[in-house]
């Protein structure tokens, strides 16, 4: 089975073809924003701009290989409005022009099933942090219910947000990241664990006003640490929950190298797993969203046109995980 896969939710247009093996062809284009962060009408004109371009391409992989292409998934949500709905244009169109299935994928699930694909996990709670989301989940009775999340910003939002107060571009995260690595010292942040959930938002603001009279390298270790504290502290709590000896950390922040390092010693620690996929599919990509329409179409789930308007608020729990 070869499914073609369409992600465009924010900040990457991406298009994929996979087999259930690997990834055969994959092709994206990035919208950078002039100032500022993400403008969705700006990403969106991006993805409607680059579109023909990328589609093609994969397309044209697909010709010269003599592959036949089973089904379209695109990410249907969450995401940001204008950029779903040029996605979902082009994927119905896609669809009917091919003559094969449609496929609704949730970006959050898609995040989770590529980890799996790319690791070696099995059932293992998962931390999944990127610009739009922060939670813990686990996969219990057909759904990947949600233990802990954000109740303001997510962290990738917290540091591009305060990576751009002081100046760098967005995305801020991988700045902040290298920056991080030649401080000296700790800077007392806010911790904010609410029970399971987690609040980024005053970490935020209290690094950019602390950024004012201490070194820039010291806020960005301070703020890396405070934060990633945090998430360790919730995901540790949902394994020993949820019962599960493994851990799987996935989103675009998943990138970054001190948390997964964080994150691997809480694992040794409890005697637990840690399973870190390669970097390439952390981020948003069109690999995984065509990896999980595979999974949808081998279960015979497909999105028919009447039911392919976009979801910009979709949860993962509202997903049922027939395939797992
Ligand atoms: P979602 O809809 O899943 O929230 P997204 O549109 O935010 O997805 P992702 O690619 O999953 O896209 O995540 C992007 C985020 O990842 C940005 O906030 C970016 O700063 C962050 N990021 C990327 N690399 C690193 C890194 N090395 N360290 C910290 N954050 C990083
Ligand atoms: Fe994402």
């Amino acid at each position: 089975m070869i499914i073609f896969g369409l992600e465009g939710t924010a900040w990457n247009l991406s298009a994929a073809l996979v087999d259930e093996k690997r990834v055969i062809a994959e092709k994206s284009a990035t919208y950078v924003p002039a100032k500022g962060g993400i403008h969705p009408r700006e990403a969106s004109q991006h993805h409607a701009e680059n579109m023909a371009k990328v589609v093609g391409s994969i397309l044209a992989t697909a010709r010269e290989q003599d592959l036949k292409i089973d089904g379209i998934a695109f990410s249907q949500g969450p995401g940001l409005g204008p950029c779903l709905r040029t996605v979902a244009t082009a994927a119905r169109m896609l669809s009917l022009r091919i003559g094969v299935p449609l496929l609704g994928v949730n970006h959050c699930v898609a995040h989770i099933e590529v980890g799996k694909w790319q690791s070696e996990a099995q059932d293992p709670a998962i931390i999944y942090v990127s610009g739009a989301n922060s939670q813990v989940l686990a996969l219990r009775r057909g759904r990947y219910r949600i233990f802990g999340e954000t109740l303001d910003i997510s962290i990738g939002n917290a540091i591009d947000k305060f990576a751009r107060s002081v100046g760098l571009a967005h995305p801020g995260g991988p700045k902040v990241e290298e920056l991080a690595r030649n401080a000296k010292q700790y800077i007392s942040l806010p911790y904010t664990v609410k029970g399971m959930d987690l609040s980024f938002s005053g970490m935020s603001t209290a690094a950019t006003e602390a950024a004012k009279k201490h070194d820039l390298a010291d806020v960005c270790h301070s703020l890396q640490e405070t934060a990633f504290a945090m998430l360790v502290e919730v995901t540790e709590r949902a394994m020993a929950h949820a019962e599960k000896s493994e851990v799987l950390l996935v989103g675009g922040v998943g990138a970054n190298k001190r948390l997964g390092q964080m994150l691997n010693t809480m694992c040794e620690e409890r005697g637990a797993k840690f399973h870190l996929p390669d970097r390439k599919y952390m981020g948003d990509n069109g690999s995984m969203i065509a990896y999980n329409g595979l999974l949808m179409l081998k279960c015979g789930i497909v999105t028919p046109i009447s039911e392919s308007h976009v979801r910009p608020g979709y949860r993962p729990d509202e997903v049922d995980v027939v395939w797992a």
